[in-house]
């Protein structure tokens, strides 16, 4: 018997609706992006994306039922992001998700948005080994992550201060590439050459910890005091500077932990360099390397729907009295 999942997303500025069989077959997944709404103000303005979602959420789930070729009889679970996010961003899909639950007659579930972003993985290949290094890069996170199994996490290091994804978006900022930061800086950097400035490496040698704040600094100061320089050498530069410090920390984790391999996972992954730079240390070290396609990375409902319906597997449903929790940790659930 199959059994479907709808999954809805809401934690920041994409309304995202999802239709799963048996939480791994994609049957539809519609994601509405509000990048346009909040460009102008250089990133996402609360209030702005909890109006939208409000007004985007019945017909973004509609979208998702009809691509599926499904409706509302057909779905089995309701699976919504319950934190961590914006609060008014996270009540309207979940929300939503209790009615449908309720009108529906179907159980309802939570879900960690961070978990979300792990099974964004195994939506695409299900069969990956453990233990995994997780890189969880994305606006909001910066996290290693040691995955011993399902459900089970440890987190190995994380950001002392900024996110990954919030340096690309402030670094981005500051050039003048617009919102939303990381794919501006991305294709720019292409152009670049990534050596021609050494931007430092916080904290590379040691731990598994992150710091991003002096590097945005030094990008600015270093810009300042050469206003001639090429923006393309200083994006290229910039992301180099990242990805050194992220995958030297992730392959250090690996080490450490004895690991069979490496899983990226966040908006950030969808970086080329990173990608590629990812690929190049998993042959060289001889472990297995996992990178979601770049829809996968970014916010979806397919992940929601996925992690989802593995938590419901286990541990069964939550209680429709289940609040948001907009700074809910990987281990909230
Ligand atoms: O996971 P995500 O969609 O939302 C959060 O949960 O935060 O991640 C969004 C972040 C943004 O900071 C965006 O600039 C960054 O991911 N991002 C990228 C790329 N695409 C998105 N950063 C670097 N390179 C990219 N290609
Ligand atoms: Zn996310």
């Amino acid at each position: 018997m199959t059994f479907r999942t709808l999954g809805i997303e809401t934690s920041c500025d994409e309304t995202a609706a999802a239709v799963l069989v048996d939480g791994n077959t994609i049957l539809s997944s519609v994601v509405s992006s509000q990048v346009d709404l909040h460009a102008r103000f250089g990133g996402v303005v609360p209030e702005i994306a909890s109006r939208a979602h409000v007004e985007l959420i019945v017909p973004v789930v509609a979208d998702a039922l009809v691509e599926a070729g499904v409706e509302g009889k057909d779905i089995d679970l309701v699976a919504a992001t319950s934190g961590p996010g914006l609060i008014g961003a996270l009540l309207v899909g979940l929300s939503a998700a209790k009615a449908l639950s309720l009108v529906w007659d179907v159980p309802f579930i939570g879900v960690n948005h961070l978990e979300a972003h792990l099974y964004a993985s195994f939506l695409e290949e299900p069969d990956l080994e453990l233990p995994l290094v997780v890189l969880l890069v994305s606006g909001g996170h910066t996290m290693l992550i040691l995955m011993e199994d399902h459900g089970q996490y440890r987190v190995l290091g994380r950001t002392l201060d900024d996110a990954a994804g919030e340096a690309f978006d402030k670094v981005a900022r500051f050039l003048g590439l617009g919102y939303p930061g990381g794919p501006a800086i991305d294709l720019l950097a292409m152009e670049g050459d990534p050596a021609a400035v050494d931007f430092p490496r916080a904290m590379r040698r040691d731990g598994l910890d992150f710091s991003f704040s002096g590097l945005k600094t030094a990008v600015v100061n270093h810009v300042r005091a050469n206003p001639e320089s090429d923006p393309a050498d200083i994006a290229a530069s910039f992301q180099e500077a990242v990805v050194d410090v992220l995958l030297t920390k992730a392959q250090r984790a690996i080490e450490q932990e004895d690991a069979r391999g490496l899983c990226l996972a966040g908006g950030v992954a969808a970086n080329s360099s990173l990608r590629e730079r990812a690929l190049d240390l998993s042959m060289a070290g001889g472990h297995q390397a996992f990178l979601p396609s770049r829809s996968m990375c970014t916010d979806n409902a397919a992940m929601v729907a996925a992690a989802g319906w593995r938590r419901f597997q286990a541990s069964g449903p939550s209680p429709l009295d289940l609040g948001t929790d907009p700074s809910l940790s990987i281990f909230g659930l």
